[in-house]
């Protein structure tokens, strides 16, 4: 028979956010001592230093923080430490986003994995623009409960009036964000006033302390009470007789027999059981690490998500979406990111971006691309369908997502999903009965692409020139696409930004896939200077339809052949963001033919190509 099991132990995930000198540490080194969590030869041991740091008066509890740092994980390429602990009513994860630089990155890390925010401003100064920008992104971050406390208040004689003004303009700017709840707390975390109890210091303040005002927070069961979704971690498959999804739930809860829907696929299900470490279960609620299996036999794989039947997740592969950014690198629009919602993973590129909130988060602005600490609201493309949730009139987030650097695998942007742009939806990708092989067949080839790429002035043109002039004379049919040509037209509207650049590339890559499509062999000669957008280009036709040609001429030698007497505008100062001289270029790593220019004619490189080609079977 199954069991039910015990209820579990309530727990509470929360980051806390603060500018440098709030007293984070302070704060979080009190709770914990105070709440009796620490042991006392830990404490003995902080006394001495503390005498040093602080006249000897009292325990430096940022010290003890410190002294767990050991205990800090690593979390991709972040760094933030989870710390653990709990009291008779809850179990709690604090999330500390350690570092001044890269601050905003880690609060987002640690927002990211948590249920409430603890927001700490001191009372001398009041609000600040980091603390609505922290608020803000704890709520991009999905988090729907925050707690500000207001410190150092015996800096400010434990004034009424300084809180009140405080907590109201708090509640004021906040507003607009939807938190579910706001509890404003005075505090004073060095002389431990309402953090693990209350005090006599304030008596006009008749909430509660910081911790018993968390373990109160009802977000679990919030939480249970969201629609049923499980993201499918991996398919345990130990033999013929047992196919079982293990994943942990994310929200609301599930029991067998319960009809559930599998996205994207939007096959029907039933789930037949629950299967724990511990055995079997009736009931699986949000948080639950567990494996179910399903009535059917059924096409789910890791990334698949299993969501309640009565209310679904959405699917969808066109977003509007809130996004931070967290590179150093800006955000480019067009360019390709591997995505991640909860465990489906693919390639996403930000198609429009909408507009900047500022600094204050108060205002919108045009702009092209997001900076470091940027927050803007922009449309991303998919490579395909995945499952998801908007935002809700309630103003519980949208699904979570990242953004990950192809190449370097770091996490260069996280947000939320508002909602899916019905453009995607209402399209129904049309079969048509005339496709590529036939048209390439009509002309007796093989279709593909042959990217030339190097500086200005390396001789792509020249050398695609002649390559087609070759190709044409054996009965090919061709078509060159030429960066100078392709910008009088269809790019007309970009110039020489990187974000122009990428957007450039965007359309040439989707025009030579077209092309491709009618069966030509197109040659394309643009200088296409980053890496990533030549893989873009790479993708969007077969893999062995795509040749890369690396028309290799040194800085130099382009500079003194000069045949439009750009470098000469560039090096004067009347050319912005000229290629090799104020602007990137990166080589490609391995194309499928370098040709190096100092060495062989045009004449010589056309023929290489042209050899190529045959070689691959495509002449
Ligand atoms: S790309 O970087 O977006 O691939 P593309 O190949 O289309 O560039 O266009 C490059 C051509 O534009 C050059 O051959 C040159 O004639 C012209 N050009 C004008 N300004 C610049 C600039 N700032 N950088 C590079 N090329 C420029």
């Amino acid at each position: 028979m199954p069991t039910t099991s015990a209820p579990r132990a309530d727990l509470l995930r929360f980051v806390t956010c603060g500018s440098v000198d709030d007293g984070k540490s302070t704060l979080i080194g009190r709770l914990l001592c105070d709440a009796g969590l620490i042991p006392k030869d830990e404490l003995a041991r902080l006394s001495p230093r503390a005498q040093q740091s602080s006249g000897g008066h009292e325990v430096d509890y940022s010290l003890l923080l410190d002294g767990l740092q050991a205990e800090r994980e690593q979390h991709i390429t972040i760094d933030v430490a989870y710390r653990y602990f709990s009291t008779d009513r809850r179990r709690f994860i604090v999330a500390d986003a350690p570092g001044h630089e890269q601050y905003t990155r880690n609060m987002a890390t640690g927002a990211s994995a948590s249920d409430a925010a603890v927001v700490l401003v001191d009372a001398r100064e009041g609000l600040l623009v980091q603390t609505l920008r922290h608020s803000h992104i704890a709520s991009l971050f999905g988090i729907r409960h925050v707690v500000l406390a207001v410190n150092k208040m015996d800096l400010v004689d434990y004034s009424e009036d300084r809180f009140e003004e405080t907590a109201n303009g708090y509640r004021a700017a906040v507003e607009r964000l939807g938190f579910a709840s706001i509890d404003c707390i005075p505090v004073s975390a060095s002389h431990g006033h309402n953090v693990a109890r209350t005090t006599d210091a304030m008596p006009w303040y008749e909430g509660p302390a910081l911790l018993p005002c968390l373990e109160g927070l009802a977000v679990s069961s919030a939480l249970a009470a969201s629609a049923f979704r499980f993201p499918v971690q991996w398919v345990n498959r130990p033999h013929a007789d047992f196919r079982g999804y293990c994943g942990t739930v994310a929200s609301g809860m599930v029991r067998p027999g319960d009809e559930v829907v599998v996205s994207p696929s939007g096959d029907l299900n039933r789930v037949s059981r629950i299967v724990t470490m511990d055995g079997e279960q009736d009931l699986a609620v949000a948080g639950d690490a567990v494996t179910l299996l399903l009535d059917e036999e059924t096409d789910v794989s890791r990334g698949h998500v299993i969501g309640s039947a009565d209310s679904p997740p959405e699917v969808s592969d066109q977003f509007r979406a809130t996004l931070l950014w967290m590179d150093a690198e800006p955000m480019l629009p067009g360019r390709a990111y591997e995505i991640k919602i909860g465990t489906q993973s693919t390639i996403a590129s930000i198609s429009d971006l909408r507009y900047v909130l500022d600094v204050s988060l108060l205002e919108r602005r045009a702009a092209k691309v997001l900076e470091l600490n940027g927050i803007g609201v922009c449309n991303l493309a998919l490579n395909q369908a995945v499952a998801y949730d908007s935002r809700q009139a309630d103003g519980a987030s949208g699904s979570r997502y990242l953004l990950i650097d192809r190449y370097s695998k770091r996490t260069v942007g996280a947000g939320t999903i508002d909602y899916g742009l019905s453009r995607a939806l209402n399209l129904a990708p049309q079969n048509l009965q005339v496709d590529k092989a036939a048209r390439a067949a009509l002309k007796n080839q093989r279709p593909c692409v042959i990217w030339f790429t190097g500086l200005s002035g390396a001789g792509k043109s020249t050398i695609a020139d002649l390559t087609e002039k070759k190709l044409h004379a054996v009965g090919l049919h061709t078509h060159v696409l030429d960066g100078d040509n392709v910008r009088a037209g269809l790019g007309r509207d970009l110039g020489f930004t990187d974000a122009d650049r990428v957007e450039n590339i965007r359309r040439i890559s989707e025009v030579a896939g077209l092309f491709v499509e009618a069966g030509l062999i197109v040659l394309v000669a643009v200088i296409s200077p980053f890496r990533g957008e030549r893989e873009m280009a790479r993708a969007v036709v077969d893999e062995q339809e795509f040749l890369e040609i690396f028309v290799d001429t040194p800085v130099s030698v382009c500079e003194s052949r000069d045949p439009k007497g750009l470098y000469r505008k560039a090096r004067r100062g009347q050319l912005s963001n000229f290629t090799g001289i104020d602007s990137p270029y990166e080589p490609p790593e391995e194309p499928e033919l370098r040709i190096d220019t100092t060495k062989i004619s045009a004449e010589e490189a056309a023929d290489q190509v042209v050899q190529l080609l045959r070689t691959r079977g495509n002449v």
